[in-house]
C-alpha cells in the first residue's frame, strides 16, 4: 500500500484533536501520513504538531510535518497529496478554491461556507477544474444513520411520508467559542443544523421546495453588559462554566488545556468566552418545517440549551406502513413495521460507536481512502453542502420575516379596548 500525504489546514479542535487523532489511529490501516500542517495561529500550529507527532508515535510511525502559516504554501507542498480543510467556516472558500485548482484530492468540512456567494464560488471552481471535493457531514457516516437509511431504502416502513429530527443538545459552547458570531460561523444553526438539513435531504431523497421556521435567541442567554469576558477570570456560580479536561471530550473541554486557547485575548481564539457576554448574534433554538418535491414533510426541533441525555438527538421516519426511531446517543433503532404488527429494537451503532461522532470520523477516514484511491460515488459532496446552506439561510429568512400573527381577540372586542 502506498502512503498518502495529508496536509491539514486549520489545526484546531476538528483538524487536530478529532480528525488528526483518527488519522493517526488508522495510519497503519490506511497509509495516511500527515506531511504538513497549517494554521494562522502560530502557537496552535506548534501544539498540533507535537500532539500529532506523538499520536502517530503511539502507532509506531514517525512523522515530520512541515509547518505553514500560509495555506497557499501547504497546497503546493509536493509531499501533500490530500488537502484536508478544517479551518473556520468563514475561511472555507478562500482555501478551497486554490486547493481545488491544485488538482490534489480535497476534503472540506461542513458547513460549506457562511455565505451562499462563497458556496457558489466553490461549486464553480469544481466545474472549472473538474476536481470534486468530499464533504464531512458526519451523520452520513454514522452506522446507525446508515442503517436507518438502508431500512428506508428497503421499503421496511413503506413509502416515507414524514420525518422529524429532534436535537436538544447541551451546546452552549456555541456562545463561548468562535461560533458566537455569524460572520465567522454562519450561526449555530449553520454549524449544527447543516448536518440536520443534510440528513433530511439524504433520507427524503428529493429536493426541498418550501420551508418555514420560527426561532431565535431565548431569554436564557440575555446579554449582560457586566458579564466577565471569559470563564477563566470568573468566580460566579454558573452552570455554563467551561473547564479544561484531560483527553478528548464531546464538550470540547480538552482544548482549554492548550495555551493557544487559554491564553488567547480575542473572541475568535478563546474557548471560554462568557455565554452572557454581549456580541453573540446567533440563534439558540429553532423549529423548521420543510416540504419536499416528492410530498414528504420534515421538521427540525432544535435547541443548544437542552440538558445532556441519551435521547438528546433522535431521528424519526414515518412511512406508509411503519416507523423508524433512531436514538443517536445510544445507537439504537426501533422499527415498527407491517402496520404495527412487528416491533424490533436493536443496537445499530457499529463497532466504532465509542469513537468520535459515534464512529463517524473513522468511517469518514476510510471513505477518504476510497476517495483518494479507487474513486467513489461521494457519500457527501459540495452540492449537499450547498443545499443544506440554502436551507439554513432560508430558515433564517423565514424566522426574520415573521409568522402569521394569531389573536384570541374576537371581532366584537376589536375597537373596544382602551390602551
Ligand atoms: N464534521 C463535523 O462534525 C465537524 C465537527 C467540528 C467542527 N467541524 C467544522 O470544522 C471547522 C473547524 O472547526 P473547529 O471546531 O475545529 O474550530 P477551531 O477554532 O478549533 O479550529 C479552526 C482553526 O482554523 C484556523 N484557521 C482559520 N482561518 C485559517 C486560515 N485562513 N488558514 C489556516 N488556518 C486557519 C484557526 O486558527 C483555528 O485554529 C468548522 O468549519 C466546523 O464547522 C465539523
Amino acid at each position: 500500500m502506498k502512503n498518502i500525504g495529508i496536509g491539514i489546514i486549520g489545526t484546531g479542535e476538528r483538524g487536530c484533536f478529532i480528525l488528526g487523532a483518527r488519522f493517526a489511529e488508522l495510519a497503519q490501516e490506511t497509509g495516511f501520513r500527515i506531511t504538513a500542517l497549517c494554521d494562522i495561529v502560530p502557537d496552535r500550529l506548534k501544539e498540533a504538531a507535537s500532539f500529532l507527532i506523538e499520536a502517530y508515535q503511539v502507532q509506531g510511525i514517525h512523522i515530520t510535518p512541515a509547518l505553514y502559516n500560509d495555506y497557499n504554501e501547504l497546497i503546493v507542498d509536493d509531499l501533500v497529496d490530500f488537502i484536508v480543510i478544517t479551518a473556520h467556516t468563514y475561511a472555507h472558500r478562500q482555501i478551497t478554491v486554490p486547493a481545488l485548482e491544485s488538482g490534489k484530492y480535497v476534503y472540506l468540512d461542513k458547513p460549506i461556507s457562511v455565505k451562499i456567494e462563497d458556496a457558489n464560488e466553490i461549486l464553480e471552481a469544481e466545474r472549472r477544474t473538474g476536481n470534486t471535493l468530499i464533504m464531512g457531514f458526519t451523520r452520513r457516516y454514522e452506522a446507525a444513520w446508515q442503517k436507518a437509511h438502508e431500512l428506508l431504502q428497503e421499503g421496511r416502513i413503506g413509502d416515507l411520508q414524514m420525518m422529524q429530527i429532534r436535537s436538544l443538545i447541551p451546546y452552549t459552547r456555541y456562545l463561548q467559542l468562535w461560533h458566537r458570531r455569524k460572520k465567522w460561523s454562519g450561526g449555530a444553526l449553520n454549524d449544527k443544523s447543516s448536518h440536520h438539513f443534510d440528513a433530511m435531504n439524504w433520507m427524503v431523497d428529493s429536493s426541498p421546495v418550501r420551508l418555514t421556521a420560527m426561532g431565535g435567541r431565548s431569554s436564557i442567554f440575555t446579554p449582560d453588559p457586566n458579564a466577565p469576558a471569559y470563564c477563566g477570570i470568573c468566580d460566579r456560580n454558573c452552570p455554563y462554566r467551561r473547564v479544561p479536561v484531560q483527553g478528548e471530550s464531546r464538550e470540547g473541554g480538552h482544548i482549554l488545556r492548550y495555551p493557544s486557547w487559554s491564553d488567547a485575548k480575542d473572541e475568535l481564539n478563546r474557548a471560554d468566552t462568557c455565554v452572557y457576554k454581549p456580541g453573540a448574534d446567533i440563534e439558540d433554538h429553532a423549529l423548521c418545517s420543510v416540504e419536499y418535491a416528492n410530498g414528504v414533510k420534515a421538521s427540525l426541533f432544535w435547541a443548544i440549551f437542552g440538558p445532556g441525555s441519551d435521547d438528546q438527538e433522535t431521528c424519526e421516519l414515518v412511512g406508509s406502513s411503519g416507523r423508524i426511531l433512531l436514538t443517536r446517543g445510544t445507537g439504537e433503532i426501533e422499527i415498527i413495521s407491517d402496520y404495527g404488527k412487528s416491533r424490533k429494537v436493536f443496537f445499530a451503532g457499529g463497532k466504532d460507536f465509542y469513537s468520535s461522532h459515534y464512529g463517524a470520523d473513522k468511517a469518514l477516514i476510510r471513505e477518504m481512502l476510497r476517495f483518494c484511491t479507487v474513486g467513489t460515488d461521494l457519500v457527501a459532496s459540495s452540492k449537499d453542502g450547498y443545499r443544506s446552506l440554502q436551507m439554513v439561510l432560508g430558515a433564517e429568512e423565514s424566522m426574520n420575516s415573521g409568522a402569521v400573527p394569531v389573536s384570541f381577540q374576537d371581532e366584537s372586542e376589536k375597537g373596544h379596548r382602551v390602551g
